[in-house]
């Protein structure tokens, strides 16, 4: 068993260099002395905690609350942190707001939830249950740059999706959203574990093989779902008289199998890219196919490409655009230090963000990111494709870039056995509360945003809220 790093290598250099790159990006805002004063004051309040750190942690769990009144003075002003208006999200101004432009602002009444309190969760997000002992990562909201979001109302939510379904479909950050989403809405209904109100229609328990779950809210007869589906395309058996390399195929022109179940869904929220490399297609016998023909040549982008088109015009094609409201989620960066994770990389010793928008991570770390956007740019040219019209992107990529002291890192194998060892680390998922409760802030927004608009209660003419 390694030594439990994230309070025995605490450095405070890490301070130093973050406060260092605060200062160059934010240099030539107006209000940088009071950003200054305020990131100082951090600093300072964050190693007086540390200096507390051991009276914390005794006592296991949460005592965090507790300490609250430490941080009650680092309020920030609520929203005045840029010096500049803000306008509501929901209000007709709204509508001119990039919520995904922003930065990472602490804030007090943050977490949402504690995932002590949440039955829904994998063990492979319950960093803090798992030993994870800074829990700094747990206090940041998002904030857009040009307006504020509405704060997360669980009941009205679940009100808006009485009677519906909405659906993830992807790989396992996908389903990190989800899990985030169905804490978050849970609190919602009751504090009263006993009751079970929420329930998987199957009676399928949360583990991480299955290829669906349902989890229906009975009072508002809504379900809330996830499908398993990492290419978003069909993956299956290589054609007949293949070649004895081919173990599976991807079909590049065919939705994943399991679209009959969720095209009629009232929300959709798609993600894929993880699973976009050679290690989880070709070097695994998994070829590319397009018609009957597999072609061995094709490269992993050409395919994620071919894949993304297909996924477009499927959107375009087979939904019901008056009924299904479809959401793309972009890639969700990982943040491996030193090496990918099969070779060491690592993200242990991040406690805090990248302060600043600009701080973020190169963006050169992220093909599929570019492709994507390449993808929705061509298609945008073409008039008659009112798919990229119907489908509002959920620009995550940037704002959780920021934020490499999210990732579960050694803390992701359950209480018993985490720490894992320092080269086996988790630097792609995200712990919970964490990053994808700000995602799924952003699409709560989103879709109430829609639902004021479509009912015409306050009058804006426009059908889509703009996500760019
Ligand atoms: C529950 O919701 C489903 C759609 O998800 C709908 O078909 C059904 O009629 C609803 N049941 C009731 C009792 O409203
Ligand atoms: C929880 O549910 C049980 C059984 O329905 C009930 O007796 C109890 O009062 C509930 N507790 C709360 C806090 O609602
Ligand atoms: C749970 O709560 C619902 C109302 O929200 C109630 O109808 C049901 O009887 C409760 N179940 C139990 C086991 O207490
Ligand atoms: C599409 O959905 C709307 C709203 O639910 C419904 O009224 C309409 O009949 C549907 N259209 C088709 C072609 O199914
Ligand atoms: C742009 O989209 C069209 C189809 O809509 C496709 O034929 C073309 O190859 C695309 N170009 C690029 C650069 O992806
Ligand atoms: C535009 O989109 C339509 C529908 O997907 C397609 O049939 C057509 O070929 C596209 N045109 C161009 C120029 O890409
Ligand atoms: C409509 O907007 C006004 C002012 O912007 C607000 O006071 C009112 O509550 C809104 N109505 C609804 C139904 O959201
Ligand atoms: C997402 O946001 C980034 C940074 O703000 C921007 O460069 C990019 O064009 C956006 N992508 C899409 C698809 O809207």
């Amino acid at each position: 068993m390694v030594k439990n790093p994230s309070h025995q290598d605490f450095d405070p250099s890490i301070h130093m260099t973050t406060f260092k790159k605060f200062k160059n990006f934010k240099l030539f805002e107006p209000s940088v002395g009071i950003l200054g004063f305020l990131f100082i004051t951090v600093c300072v309040v964050f190693g007086f905690f540390y200096l507390d750190y051991k009276s914390v942690v005794t006592g296991g769990g949460f005592r965090f609350t507790k300490q609250s009144d430490r941080f009650r003075w680092l309020k920030f002003a609520g929203y005045s942190g840029y010096g500049r208006k803000r306008f509501d999200f929901f209000s007709g101004d709204g509508d001119r707001c990039d919520v995904f432009d922003g930065d990472w602002m602490w804030d007090d009444k943050y977490p949402l939830y504690q995932s002590k309190d949440c039955r829904f969760l994998d063990e492979g997000f319950r960093c803090s249950e798992n030993g994870r002992r800074d829990l700094l990562y747990t206090k940041w909201r998002w904030q857009p740059k040009d307006c504020n979001l509405p704060r997360f109302d669980a009941k009205r939510m679940l009100e808006n999706l009485r009677n519906k379904r909405i659906v993830f479909v992807g790989d396992s950050i996908g389903r990190n959203q989800w899990e985030s989403l169905l804490c978050m809405l849970s609190f919602a209904v009751t504090s009263n574990t006993s009751n079970d109100s929420i329930y998987e229609v199957n009676g399928n328990p949360i583990t991480k093989h299955k290829g669906f779950l349902v989890f229906k809210f009975r009072d508002y007869n809504c379900t809330l779902e996830y499908y398993r589906a990492p290419f978003l395309v069909l993956q299956s058996r290589p054609p007949p008289n293949s070649l004895p390399e081919i173990k599976t195929t991807l079909k590049l022109d065919q939705m994943d199998w399991t679209s009959l179940k969720w095209r009629d869904a009232d929300v959709l929220v798609f993600n894929t890219g993880h699973w976009w490399n050679n290690e989880k297609t070709i070097k695994g016998g998994c070829y590319f196919q397009e018609g009957a023909k597999v072609n061995m040549e094709m490269k992993v982008e050409t395919a994620y490409r071919k894949a993304l088109e297909t996924v477009i015009s499927w959107i375009n094609t087979d939904i019901n655009k008056t009924k299904t409201q479809v959401f793309f989620r972009t890639y969700a960066p990982v943040h491996f230090r030193g090496g990918n994770w099969r070779a060491g990389g690592n993200c242990h010793l991040e406690t805090l963000p990248n302060l600043g928008s600009a701080s973020a991570q190169s963006s050169s770390t992220w093909p599929q990111f570019h492709i994507f956007k390449d993808v929705i740019t061509n298609r945008s040219k073409n008039s008659s494709t009112e798919a990229t019209k119907v489908m509002n992107i959920l620009n995550t990529t940037v704002m959780s870039s920021m934020r490499k002291d999210a990732h579960p890192s050694l803390y992701y194998l359950g209480p018993n056995l985490s720490p894992s060892a320092v080269h086996r680390q988790d630097c792609s998922h995200w712990c919970l509360p964490g990053v994808p409760d700000a995602w799924n802030e952003i699409l709560y927004a989103l879709i109430l945003k829609q639902a004021v608009v479509v009912s015409g209660t306050n009058g804006s003419s426009i059908v889509h809220s703009p996500v760019q």
